[in-house]
C-alpha cells in the first residue's frame, strides 16, 4: 500500500481527494496538513476538519502555512465560495487540530518513517512543502516522491498559462520541482478530463448516504461556479487525480520532461515551463500527467464513497 500525506486546501476537489485517500484500501492517509490557498489558512483547515466529520476520516489534521513564501495572498473565493467549501451543510466539528504546525508534522513524519515509504501529496500552494525542505533538508531524499497538482503545458486557469497552486506561491513550486526527488505533476491537461458530468454525479447520488449526499453537494456547488466563471459543462476535480494515481498507476499516462516554473515573467509569472522537447538539454526532473482513463478514476471513486458509507 502507498503510505501518503495529503497536503489541501479544502475545496471542493481537495474535500474528493481526502475522501478517496480514505476510503480506498489501497492507499493509507497517515495525516491531512492545510496550506492557504483557496481560501485562508483558518477557514481551509475547519473545511479540512469538517470533511474529517462527515467522511469519518480518523488521521491527525495540522494547520499549516497562512501566507505564500514571497509574494502577496491570492485566494479563489470566484470558484470555491466565502468558505471555501461552499454548497454543502457543514458540521460543526469538536475535534482538535493535532498541535503541531503542518510543516513539524511532515518533517516528523518523514524523518521517523522507512526511508522510501511516504509519498507526499500536496493539492494546494507548495508553501509547507518548501519550508518542511528548508526546516529539514534530508526529507527530500526520505521521501518516496510528489505527486502534485499544480501547473500545467498546454494552459492556465489564472493567466493564460500559470495554473492556480502554482500561481499562488511560485517560489515554493519552484523549490520543490528543483528539489531532488521524483515528482509527478498532476496539472490541468490532464484535470481538466477529471470531470464530474452528470452520469458521474448520479452514481454518486444513488449511493444514498449522508456522505454521498455531501459529495453530491459539493459536485454541484463546484459544477455551478465552473460553468458560470470558466465556462465549463461539468467540474474538473482536479485534486481527486493526484490520490487516483496513487490508488491504481494506470489511471494516467505520464511523459518525463525537465520543468521549472517562470519566476520573473511580464505576463507568465508562474508558469510550469515544460521541455518536452529536451531544448534546453536539461535532466528529466518530472513525470508529467497527460492522459485519464475516467473510466477508471470515477469507478474507484464511487467504490470509495461507498466504502466509506457502510462504516
Ligand atoms: C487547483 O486550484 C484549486 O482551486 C483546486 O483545489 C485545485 O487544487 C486547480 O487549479
Ligand atoms: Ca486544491
Amino acid at each position: 500500500t502507498e503510505r501518503l500525506i495529503l497536503d489541501c486546501d479544502p475545496g471542493h476537489d481537495d474535500a474528493l481527494a481526502m475522501i478517496l485517500a480514505a476510503g480506498d484500501p489501497r492507499v493509507e492517509l497517515l495525516a491531512v496538513t492545510t496550506c492557504a490557498g483557496n481560501q485562508t489558512i483558518e477557514k481551509v483547515t475547519r473545511n479540512a476538519l469538517a470533511v474529517c466529520a462527515v467522511a469519518g476520516i480518523d488521521v491527525p489534521v495540522a494547520q499549516g502555512a497562512a501566507l505564500p513564501l514571497v509574494r502577496e495572498q491570492t485566494v479563489a473565493a470566484d470558484i470555491h465560495g466565502d468558505s471555501g467549501l461552499d454548497g454543502p451543510v457543514l458540521p460543526e466539528t469538536t475535534r482538535a487540530l493535532d498541535p503541531r504546525h503542518a510543516v513539524d508534522l511532515i518533517v516528523e513524519e518523514v524523518m521517523a518513517a522507512e526511508p522510501g515509504s511516504i509519498t507526499l501529496v500536496p493539492t494546494g500552494p507548495l508553501t509547507n512543502i518548501a519550508l518542511a525542505m528548508r526546516k529539514e533538508p534530508r526529507i527530500v531524499e526520505r521521501v518516496k516522491r510528489v505527486v502534485l497538482m499544480g501547473g500545467g503545458y498546454s494552459r492556465g486557469n489564472v493567466t493564460p498559462t500559470a495554473e492556480f497552486n502554482i500561481y499562488v506561491d511560485p517560489e515554493a513550486a519552484e523549490a520543490v520541482f528543483a528539489a531532488d526527488w521524483p515528482v509527478t505533476m498532476v496539472g490541468l491537461d490532464l484535470t481538466h478530463q477529471a470531470t464530474a458530468d452528470a452520469d458521474v454525479v448520479e452514481r454518486i447520488r444513488a449511493i444514498g448516504s449522508p456522505l454521498s449526499q455531501f459529495v453530491v453537494d459539493v459536485l454541484t456547488f463546484f459544477g455551478s461556479t465552473y460553468r458560470e466563471r470558466q465556462g465549463f459543462d461539468a467540474p474538473p476535480v482536479h485534486d481527486l487525480c493526484c490520490v487516483a494515481a496513487l490508488c491504481d498507476p494506470a489511471v494516467l499516462a505520464t511523459r518525463p520532461a525537465f520543468v521549472t516554473v517562470e519566476l520573473a515573467g511580464r505576463w507568465t509569472a508562474g508558469t510550469t515551463v515544460t521541455d518536452f522537447g529536451d531544448l534546453l538539454g536539461r535532466p528529466h526532473n518530472t513525470d508529467v500527467a497527460t492522459t485519464l482513463d475516467r473510466t477508471r478514476l470515477w469507478d474507484m471513486t464511487v467504490e470509495a464513497i461507498e466504502r466509506l458509507s457502510r462504516t
